[in-house]
């Protein structure tokens, strides 16, 4: 059956791939609410059938509108954030804005409305793991986070559990770990390393390199978030990963080879403050309990897409490039 479903920051990296996603395999009509920060972009979005998909921009902070879409909404899938550690550290507040004052906004229209609400939040809220630790993120993993960034996500997921339980609000919680992909801004790990070296940039690696990841597919990140919404327990919170676990390292050398360069050509900058050592997620509970697995199975495969995707579409990241380079820069990275 055909929902109709609000996507807050659906201009964004990953809520424009849940966008495409829910439009190729659903019949649900989409509205999607973004400001278009710095971080949002209309372009992602362009060329969607009108008769299934709405834009409207503004802020999840502003009451009337967002209480004026929820009425219209059969469920909400809240992406909309402040996203970037580094952005984190020079200036929080719009972090607290937007992740806290934001997401509370909107629990009180899903209150309000009685909407089914799914969060969309991040495994950076356990903090870190050492290198050796045999141990992954599970659900039951004390919160512990380490940025600003990712305390108002903490933040912002007990807001959550909190109107569950005070509330009877009907929603779930996701946390999941790095994604890659198309439409991903620059400011960001992998596309800055890809359009420094298309730029004839050398890539820059925080401190060491010996910094884990855990790598997955956008587009499996959008698939596990529609199975939670349709099969997810209300109340309940499910970690999204693909066990794609990866030092920073391992990921600029296989930048450099799959675009043809010596794989040494990388600087060493500054190291980030706080800087998470490692993140790794055990998505047990997901795939067994509502049957998710991932369909990107192959990193090489996906980050040599992802690859072709900024050089095929240099106009969509070109105007945004030298103003992210400037602002590294003045900080040694
Ligand atoms: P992004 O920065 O690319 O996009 C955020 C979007 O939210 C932008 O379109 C922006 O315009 C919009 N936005 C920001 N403030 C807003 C406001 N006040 N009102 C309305 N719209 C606003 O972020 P992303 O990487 O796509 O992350 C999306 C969500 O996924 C975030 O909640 C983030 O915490 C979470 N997450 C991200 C990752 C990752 O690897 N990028 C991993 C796990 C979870
Ligand atoms: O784990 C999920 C999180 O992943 C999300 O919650 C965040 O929204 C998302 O931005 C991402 O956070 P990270 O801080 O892990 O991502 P970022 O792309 O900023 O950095 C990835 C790693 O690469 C990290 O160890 C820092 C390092 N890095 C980053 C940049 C921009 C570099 O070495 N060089 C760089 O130029």
């Amino acid at each position: 059956m055909s929902r109709r479903l609000l996507v807050t920051g659906g201009a964004g990296f990953i809520g424009s791939n849940f966008v495409h996603h829910v439009l190729e395999h659903t019949d649900d009509h989409l509205t999607v609410l973004d400001k278009l920060t710095y971080a949002g972009n209309r372009a992602s979005l362009d060329g969607l059938p009108a008769n299934r998909f709405r834009f409207v921009q503004g802020d999840i902070t502003d009451r009337n509108l967002v209480d004026e879409l929820f009425a219209d909404a059969d469920a909400v899938v809240h992406y909309a954030a402040e996203s970037h550690n580094d952005n984190s550290l020079d200036n929080p507040r719009p972090f607290l804005d937007t992740n806290i004052v934001g997401t509370y906004t909107l629990l009180e229209a899903a209150r309000k409305h009685d909407r089914r609400f799914h969060h969309i939040s991040t495994d950076e809220v356990y903090g870190d793991l050492e290198l050796d630790d045999p141990q992954r993120f599970t659900e039951s993993t004390p919160y512990d986070p380490s940025s600003p960034y990712s305390a108002t996500k903490a933040g912002s997921d007990l807001l959550v559990r909190a109107w569950v339980r005070s509330f009877g609000v009907r929603a779930t919680i996701s946390n999941c770990s790095n994604n890659y992909g198309p439409y991903q801004h620059v400011e960001k790990f992998i596309p800055r390393q890809i359009t420094n070296v298309i730029r004839g940039i050398r890539p820059k690696l925080y401190g060491s390199g010996e910094n884990v990841r855990d790598w997955i597919h956008a587009d499996d990140h959008s698939s596990a978030v529609l199975t939670i919404l349709d099969k997810g327990a209300i109340g309940e919170t499910y970690l999204i990963g693909a066990d794609g676990e990866k030092n920073n390292r391992e990921v600029v050398e296989l930048i450099l080879e799959l675009m043809g360069q010596p794989g040494d050509t990388y600087d060493h900058v500054t190291d980030r403050a706080g800087h998470d050592l490692r993140y790794a997620i055990d998505s047990t509970k997901l795939r067994s309990e509502l049957g998710w697995s991932p369909a990107y199975r192959d990193f090489r495969a996906g980050l040599e897409a992802t690859i072709r995707w900024y050089r095929d579409n240099e106009s969509w990241w070109a105007g945004t490039k030298d103003g992210v380079e400037a602002f590294y820069a003045a900080k040694g990275q």
